[in-house]
């Protein structure tokens, strides 16, 4: 049976979640929909049949569909629309086969706290979901390798229990936004961009529940800022273009387990981290002059200039 297109759902889904009473039988047609427009169908789910589907999920009927676990089925065709669903708690739909995403999928979900769409290399380049902002009790977003391409909107300041945000191997632009500073975020994962982040990487400094930072394989730029206000136990900010003396005052000392600094530009000497800094990695720095380090820092080991001469003042 040719299955049809998402725009039924998404008619059924709006005809649905705007209309003040509800009823099941029209739960029961919309999650019908829900069912065939994906491609193939959840294979518990029914295509033909209405009567059961409350079984399908577990929760009836629609309007109080609270979590959505579709992980790893090779569902194809667009994301539909969960507009509007406010009891929606938790949406799973990592490792399928996604192509696209319905405008505004995620508007008025004011019940949400876990969003996650990890690997769907497939969908045609999209913006972070900036509706996102009537989610104000998320924990978790993760949009791993979903090509996220643009700048992230400044809207990190909506979400008072994010503590989870992950967004790597996508293709964002711009630089991080300053709301983040007013964010609990623990969890920030945003290396591996197409283009690269640009700009500083001055807002971590704000962000006093950080504790793993993934920054690695972007375009940042300047210095590291005082870091020592953070709970970072893990800061990854290899392959960027940073600058500057790495001072081991503007680290979280207490915490810090890992670091890497590699392929930036930082000049000077490798700071003596404690020993409780564990795992330090700080080759290849200022591309024009080439430092050589052991890969297992040893303390009081320094980055040796190969044309010493060039060492700007100050170091
Ligand atoms: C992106 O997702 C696809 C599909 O799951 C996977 O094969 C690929 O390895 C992922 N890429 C990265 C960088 O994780
Ligand atoms: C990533 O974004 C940049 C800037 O918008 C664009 O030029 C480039 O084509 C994008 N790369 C991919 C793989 O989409
Ligand atoms: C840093 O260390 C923690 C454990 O201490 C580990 O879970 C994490 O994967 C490490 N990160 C890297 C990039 O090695």
């Amino acid at each position: 049976m040719e299955a049809p297109t998402p725009h039924l759902l998404l008619f059924l889904l709006f005809a649905i979640s705007s209309s003040l009473t509800t009823s099941t039988a029209d739960d029961g047609a919309a999650m019908l929909a829900l069912a065939k427009s994906f491609r193939p169908p959840p294979s518990d789910w029914s295509t033909t049949s209405s009567t059961d589907y409350c079984k399908w999920t577990g929760r009836s009927p629609l309007s109080e569909l609270k979590t959505l676990t579709l992980q790893r089925n090779k569902l194809s065709g667009k994301i539909p629309s969960f507009a509007k669903l406010s009891s929606l708690q938790e949406i799973y739909l990592d490792e399928n086969l996604f192509d696209g995403v319905e405008p505004g999928a995620f508007a008025g979900l004011t019940s949400l706290q876990i969003l996650s769409i990890s690997d769907n290399p497939n969908i045609a380049a999209w913006s972070f979901p900036s509706e996102l902002v009537d989610s104000t009790s998320l924990t978790s977003v993760s949009l791993d390798n979903t090509t996220i391409s643009g700048v992230l909107p400044d809207v990190f300041d909506s979400f008072a229990s994010l503590q989870s945000l992950r967004l790597s191997y996508n293709n964002i632009t711009g630089a991080l936004p300053p709301s983040l500073a007013k964010s609990p975020v623990q969890n920030l994962w945003i290396n591996n961009q197409e283009s690269g982040l640009t700009g500083t990487i001055e807002v971590l400094s704000g962000m006093t529940s950080l504790s793993q930072a993934w920054l690695q394989k972007n375009q940042l730029t300047g210095p590291i800022p005082d870091l020592s206000k953070t709970n970072l136990f893990d800061l990854q900010l290899r392959d960027n273009q940073l600058t500057g003396i790495v001072s081991p005052s503007l680290l979280p000392l207490g915490s810090l387990k890992n670091i890497t600094l590699d392929s930036n530009k930082f000049q000077g000497p490798l700071p003596l981290f404690p020993p409780e800094v564990a795992k330090v990695s700080a080759e290849h720095n200022t591309p024009t002059r080439s430092y050589s380090v052991n890969h297992q820092h040893k303390r009081g080991e320094t980055l040796q200039l190969t044309n010493p001469q060039e060492m700007h003042t100050g170091l």
